[in-house]
């Protein structure tokens, strides 16, 4: 198979023969990372642009580390420091970075469908890091990673997404990647969390949390996104958490070897408590970990690699 999309904007726009080829040329990449010498010299002379206009931590440093790895020359510009706060629109400042000749631009930025309208703005390849509510392609990906490489597979794999998903680019991404991929994907969160139609993107929701972790082989735990809620949508993060947070009494209801995933950053005592998130069922920093090994895939397929040629 030849992988021929030039940007990745979301998971809905990805067959499952693309996920799966994805996943398989980032496994590939991973043991780069784990050599002396981290560094290849397949992207020598390409430039990737880190256009991020909302904070990160996993995200950017991950394509930053990933860029280069392959010897790509990776430059960041944020809001904060552009002429964005000037007053420049985002077609002028996205036309401006594309003059300076980048092959590719990775973008964050807070309003869902950003990166696609950007993609139709420039001609290099757009890498969506995030936009919105609406998709983190990466990340799902890299979730889908680690489950694979945990359990060896999706096909019939009981996966629970708990947390606040009417805000979460993470849930949709995953629900639609998840369930594209043969899982079968369960979401619980309080109502005032819950977008209508939500089944529409292929998964069930239980009526509540202890129901939706009962047998799981995948616990994916969301962030209360407390910067994207215009009011407080549940009384106290005391009852959120009694409600709604993974503890260890909880734990034991899912499958004895469930994983435990977040995507990060945590609100430790919230939504997960440290017990959990630190124990050895968690798998969140191995989350972390694939997360430069598949963004370094993905830069090498928009770049016209191939899973099969030897990135060295
Ligand atoms: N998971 C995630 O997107 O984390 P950052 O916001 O730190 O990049």
């Amino acid at each position: 198979m030849r992988f021929e999309k030039k940007d990745i904007l979301d998971i809905d726009s990805l067959s499952r023969e693309e996920i799966a080829y994805i996943l398989d040329t980032a496994r590939g990449m991973k043991e780069i990372s784990q050599r002396a010498v981290k560094k290849v010299p397949t992207l020598r002379g390409k430039t990737i642009v880190l256009f991020f206009q909302e904070p990160s931590t996993r995200t950017k440093m991950s394509f930053e580390l990933a860029g280069k790895r392959l010897s790509a020359d990776t430059v960041a510009i944020s809001k904060s420091s552009s002429s964005i706060v000037k007053g420049e629109t985002l077609r002028d400042t996205v036309r401006t970075l594309e003059s300076m000749k980048p092959d590719i631009i990775v973008m964050r930025h807070s309003s869902s469908g950003a990166a696609s309208q950007v993609a139709k703005w420039v001609q290099c390849s757009v890498i969506n890091a995030g936009d919105g509510t609406h998709a983190h392609p990466s990340q799902a990906l890299l979730d889908m990673m680690t489950i694979q490489e945990e359990k060896g597979g999706f096909e019939g794999l009981k996966v629970s997404i708990v947390g606040d998903i009417s805000h979460s680019r993470v849930a949709r991404s995953n629900i639609i990647g998840l369930s594209r991929m043969g899982a079968k994907v369960n979401i619980c969160a309080p109502g005032t969390m819950i977008p209508v139609g939500i089944e529409q993107l292929g998964c069930t929701v239980a009526r509540d949390m202890d129901a939706c972790v009962t047998d799981a082989d995948v616990v994916m735990m969301l962030r209360i996104q407390k910067e994207r809620q215009g009011s407080l949508l549940f009384p106290s993060e005391r009852e959120y958490a009694c409600l709604y947070g993974l503890n260890p009494s909880r734990l034991a209801l899912a499958a004895k070897d469930a994983l435990i995933m977040h995507p990060g950053p945590l609100n430790r005592g919230v939504e997960i408590s440290t017990l959990v998130a630190d124990g050895e069922q968690s798998v969140i920093l191995d989350q972390v970990t694939n997360g430069v090994a598949l963004r370094m895939a993905l830069f090498y397929l928009v770049s016209g690699g191939s899973k099969n040629a030897d990135s060295n």
